[in-house]
């Protein structure tokens, strides 16, 4: 496998952008190559067996561009199909809820850790069993799916998000949570309103830079990874339009996004 092939990157839409993110920070060198399946976004309210069948379609198509490695840059996208991918395809694949998962077990001072995510990486139990090994540990799970539609709208703050934001971490609150896992890619775009609800002594952690410190221990270990400085390329494939992904996403996270493409994968 060349270390010269870039990284493959799989979102439903735009959270995977977050993952790109701290990619970018922590990985600078790389080449990224991003799908996000706009189109049939959100995964969160479907099926599972849909969310497996839609994300292995992506992970295909970001195969045959040629890449060493795979991200599964989605929590409820890496719930359906992280064991399909990894049987699947000759290439490391990382994901979003184990590396999650470990960093909440370190981070917790009195076992009693939440997610938020949405409704099908919830129901898939992947953190259930994310957790499973690690028997100290209190699990609260609760399902946000709106914040996923407050990110894309682009709102952030405000009187509806703050009210919503309240009744979502309600049960984060009475269990006595003092860790939550942001089980979402879009949810760390929520981290202000999140901590303003919350308060400093609960601490938040991103899925999204989880998962680009396990993709950079992955590819360390397996000599993928560029050692000198470079200029990297960063390419994005979306299911719908182009220049609404490009608008979107470079207000979410910034003017890296760019050099879109459409892709249809039906
Ligand atoms: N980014 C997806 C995740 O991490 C959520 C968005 C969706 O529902 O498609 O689960």
């Amino acid at each position: 496998m060349s270390v010269d092939k870039p990284i493959g990157v799989f979102d439903s839409g735009f959270g995977g952008l977050t993952v790109v993110s701290s990619l970018v920070e922590q990985l600078p060198n790389e080449d990224l190559v991003y799908l996000g399946d706009t189109a049939r976004a959100p995964y969160g309210p479907r099926p599972i067996a849909q969310v497996r069948e839609f994300a292995l379609q992506g992970l295909d198509f970001l195969m045959d561009q040629g890449v060493k490695a795979l991200v599964i840059a989605c929590n409820s996208a890496s719930s359906a199909a992280i064991r399909d991918a990894r049987e699947r395809y000759p290439v490391p694949v990382t994901e979003v809820v184990l590396p999650a998962a470990s960093r909440a077990v370190a981070a917790t001072r009195n076992g009693n850790v939440g997610v938020i995510a949405t409704q099908s990486t919830v129901s898939s139990g992947s953190y259930d069993e994310a957790f499973a090994v690690a028997r100290h540990i209190r699990l609260t799970k609760q399902a946000a799916p709106r914040f996923v539609e407050f990110v894309e709208a682009g709102i952030t703050g405000g009187p509806e998000l703050l009210a919503v934001a309240e009744e979502y971490l309600a049960p984060i609150q009475a269990a006595q949570c003092d860790t939550l896992i942001l089980g979402c890619t879009h949810y760390p775009l929520l981290t202000g309103v999140i901590s303003y609800v919350l308060g400093n002594s609960v601490t938040l952690v991103s899925s999204s830079d989880a998962c680009a410190q396990s993709t950079y221990g992955r590819l360390t270990q397996m000599s993928l990874l560029h050692h000198h400085p470079r200029e990297a390329t960063r390419r994005f494939f979306t299911t719908g339009d182009p220049g609404d992904f490009q608008g979107i996403g470079r207000r979410l996270v910034g003017g890296f996004v760019a050099d879109v493409t459409t892709v249809d994968l039906a």
